[in-house]
């Protein structure tokens, strides 16, 4: 394992207090990320988005994620994800 591999595994820790990351796994409050790849914003089922995050109209790839996890906030101006943002995560 690289750094490159140890720097992912420490960043999404940060987000499993929120979010589901595994594969099959239940929600837990929040949009699950396994699956979310070429979903459009807002668009796991099952959750309920702000109106912010669902009027996004993106579709999720690495660059948009990377682009929105560097500053969800001004990603997303509204969202109710209350994380202030990373550099690097995958
Ligand atoms: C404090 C809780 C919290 C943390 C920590 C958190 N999130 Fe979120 N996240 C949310 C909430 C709440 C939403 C829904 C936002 C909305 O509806 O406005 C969300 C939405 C998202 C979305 C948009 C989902 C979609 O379907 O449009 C992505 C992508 C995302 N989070 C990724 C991450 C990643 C990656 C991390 C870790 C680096 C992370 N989040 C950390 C609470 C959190």
């Amino acid at each position: 394992m690289g750094d490159a591999e140890k720097g992912k595994k420490t960043s999404i820790q940060k987000c499993v207090l929120c979010h589901t990351v595994e594969k099959g796994r239940k929600y837990k409050t929040r949009p699950k990320l396994h699956s979310l790849l070429g979903l459009k914003t807002g668009e796991t089922p099952g959750f309920s988005y702000t109106d912010a995050n669902k009027n996004k109209d993106r579709t999720w790839g690495e660059a948009t994620l990377m682009e929105y996890l560097g500053n969800p906030k001004k990603y997303i101006p509204g969202t109710k994800m209350t994380f202030t943002g990373i550099k690097k995560i995958l």
